[in-house]
């Protein structure tokens, strides 16, 4: 079987799978409802009703299984498991919803926790609960071996960071604040210069997810501080290792919660499309959800084809897809609809036949992309 029957066979199979799959993935996303949480994080109104948004779209690109857990690597050095049990002492900076979701859940697991925050009057309510809240960020890290850093942003980080650099020697930072892979990078150089381990981490969920299966934190940088805490880290949700390269996680940060996007803007606009001709969006919908069971073997098979470089017909080929992409764009400027990304996908498919590719596939377009070796 040659490329291109194995990529035709590959959406057909994917097609046929979409009757059967449907009913069970609408049952899979309606699994995880807050109704469903344990008592714990049902208790927590605090952290349920701001940033919904972020928290949903990363628990979509979750729950929509498109996470690749990298394991440690085997000739990863060993060290000896001085960590991870409950009564082990966790420190956390930063009690925001997210921050506050962390170290509840540590105090309820059985660490000892200690919490510190900018503005002190939101250590109280996880006072309340057991933890002790320290009067500076610098005692805080003081305290326990392993500190967990949850804050706004990259800048707060680093003004939180300067204020602890004469503490921070033999512990270990985990900072699952949101942030570029060159952030991650430059706090794992800090950390090194400061005689502290790092393990960068990111958030793929929501604040009272915390705690169960139905979050997800990619974590990269230290194998040995990783490996050691590994226990401890699995006590807030999913976990998954992304590698020593201190940038690995928030590089897998920054793809999936793009990846959710880029799909979500382009439905946004066929919403509009179908509403500009009078149908209903919901009965749409519904239809159109149907088809995303199609999308996993289809998207697997598109990898396959970029990483390879030999395109099949993925799709049809291009020249019976770029005849198609007129009737698109014509149809979306007769209803006064936005085109911006069908016309680029149709001028990528005409130079991509005017180079002699056309009965390649739309995978093939990928070559085109920039930056282009
Ligand atoms: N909430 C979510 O749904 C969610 C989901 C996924 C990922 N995340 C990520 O988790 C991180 C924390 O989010 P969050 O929801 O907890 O945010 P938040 O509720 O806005 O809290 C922000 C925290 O950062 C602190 N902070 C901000 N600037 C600071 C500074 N210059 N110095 C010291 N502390 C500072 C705040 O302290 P004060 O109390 O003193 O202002 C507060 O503790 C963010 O990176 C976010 O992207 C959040």
């Amino acid at each position: 079987m040659n490329a291109r029957m194995v990529s035709r066979n590959a959406s057909w199979s994917s097609l046929k799978t979409v009757r059967r799959t449907a009913g069970s993935l609408s049952k899979r996303l309606l699994s995880v409802r807050p109704s469903k949480l344990p008592a714990g994080h049902r208790a927590c109104p605090e952290t349920r009703t701001s940033r919904r948004s972020q928290g949903d779209l990363t628990n979509f690109v979750r729950r929509s299984g498109t996470d690749h857990p990298h394991r440690l690597p085997s000739t990863a050095p060993r060290t000896e498991r001085t960590d991870m049990t409950a009564g082990s002492q966790i420190t956390v900076l930063g009690l925001g919803d997210m921050g506050s979701a962390i170290a509840r859940t540590f105090v309820a697991r059985g660490f000892r926790t200690t919490v510190w925050n900018r503005t002190t009057a939101r250590t109280e309510p996880l006072v309340e609960v057991g933890a002790t809240a320290a009067p500076t960020a610098a005692e805080a890290v003081a305290a326990s071996p392993l500190v967990v850093v949850c804050l706004l942003d990259g800048t707060a980080v680093d003004q939180v960071l300067a204020s602890v650099a004469s503490a921070v020697a033999g512990k270990t930072l985990v900072n699952v604040t949101s942030g570029s892979p060159a952030q991650a990078r430059a706090n794992e150089r800090w950390a090194r210069e400061h005689g502290a381990e790092y393990i960068d981490g990111k958030i793929m969920g929501d604040p009272p997810y915390v705690g169960t299966d139905h979050i997800m934190f990619p974590f990269s940088g230290s194998p040995t501080a990783y490996e050691t805490h590994e226990p401890t880290l699995r006590t807030l949700g999913g976990i998954a290792y992304h590698g020593e390269d201190p940038g690995a996680a928030a590089v897998e940060f920054m793809a999936q919660v793009a990846f959710s996007y880029e799909l979500l803007i382009g439905f946004l606009h066929v919403l509009k499309l179908v509403r500009s001709e009078g149908f209903d969006v919901a009965a749409f919908t519904e239809r159109a959800a149907g088809s995303l069971a199609v999308f996993p073997s289809l998207l697997n098979s598109m990898a396959q084809a970029v990483k390879s470089g030999e395109y099949g017909p993925d799709l049809g080929s291009l020249d019976v897809q770029a005849a198609l992409m007129n009737d698109m764009i014509g149809h979306r400027a007769a209803q006064g609809v936005e085109a911006v990304r069908m016309r680029e996908i149709k001028d990528l498919m005409d130079r991509r036949i005017a180079a002699g590719h056309g009965d390649q596939g739309f995978s093939s377009l990928f070559e085109l992309l920039p930056p282009q070796a």
